[in-house]
């Protein structure tokens, strides 16, 4: 059984006040709930990261929780002249757990390439962060029914620095670029049909037990409202989530609704 993973990503969202704000209420929107069923993550703007850690110590401690932090982006380098990035030993450094990879913002506006992700992944293990690698087809690849070959392609880029073992610990998050954003989320048929592909793409390089370990994300225009019937999907093992991140009551209400889903509660 794959524990559902819910990632908040508040790409470059939040101040440090409301950020704090935030965590004040997430207790009082999410109240107590079966922490050791679920694993819940925020990605934060990095300057937020020991703020919010340091925060975070207290809110895990008076309530049960073990939320953890993550990053959205990191260099492949551990240092050196790169002016204006952040390497994997920087964020782990700080206590960072997760990093988001090859989202596709960073692919479409700022040249992320499935080698550069494949670096990245690399990179993250070395430093002991967990990557999310993310996947997803343009709408007009998906007219043109290219969604499930751009997939593979980007699987196969994205993921070949990796060893077996760290595929297998690694998150891949669905995300069609069409959706993000967009409030038009993919039906959850059409979301299925992509994560069980990805599965039986990495049963088939990877073997069945690892396809059956590796969780699967969906991303895209997920709320509180659709994601009952997304998480519902067999092979949908959590969300990672843009603008329904960014209120403690929109984001508890998809954790409760993921651990009622999956029967967790
Ligand atoms: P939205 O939930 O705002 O559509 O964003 C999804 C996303 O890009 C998460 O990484």
């Amino acid at each position: 059984m794959r524990k559902p993973f819910i990632a908040a990503n508040w790409k470059m969202n939040h101040t440090l006040e409301s950020s704090c704000q935030f965590l004040q209420e997430l207790p009082k929107q999410l109240g107590k709930i079966p922490s050791t069923n679920i694993d819940i993550a925020i990605c934060v703007p990095y300057i937020y990261i020991i703020p919010i850690t340091q925060k975070l110590v207290s809110v895990n401690q008076e309530n049960g929780y073990n939320v953890k932090i993550g990053a959205q982006n990191m260099h492949w380098e551990a240092k050196g002249a790169f002016t204006g990035e952040v390497s994997g030993p920087m964020l782990s450094d700080i206590a960072c757990t997760y990093i988001i990879l090859g989202h596709s913002e960073r692919r479409t506006l700022f040249g992320e390439t499935d080698e550069k992700v494949s670096k990245k992944a690399k990179a993250a293990f070395a430093s002991g962060l967990m990557p999310i690698i993310c996947v997803g087809e343009t709408l007009a690849q998906r007219d043109s029914n290219e969604t499930m070959g751009v997939i593979q392609s980007q699987l196969l880029g994205s993921l070949a620095s990796l060893t077996p073992a760290q595929v297998e610990v690694s998150t891949i998050a669905y995300e069609p670029v069409w959706a993000i954003g967009t409030g038009r989320a993919a039906t959850p048929a059409m979301a299925q049909e992509v994560h069980k592909m990805i599965r039986e793409y990495i049963a088939k390089h990877y073997g069945e037990s690892i396809s059956q370990n590796i969780r699967i994300q969906y991303g895209g225009s997920v709320t509180p409202e659709n994601a009952l019937d997304l998480m519902a999907q067999p092979d949908i093992d959590g969300a990672l989530i843009g603008g329904a991140s960014l209120k403690a009551d929109s984001l508890s209400k998809i954790i409760q609704a993921t651990l009622a889903k999956k029967n967790l509660l």
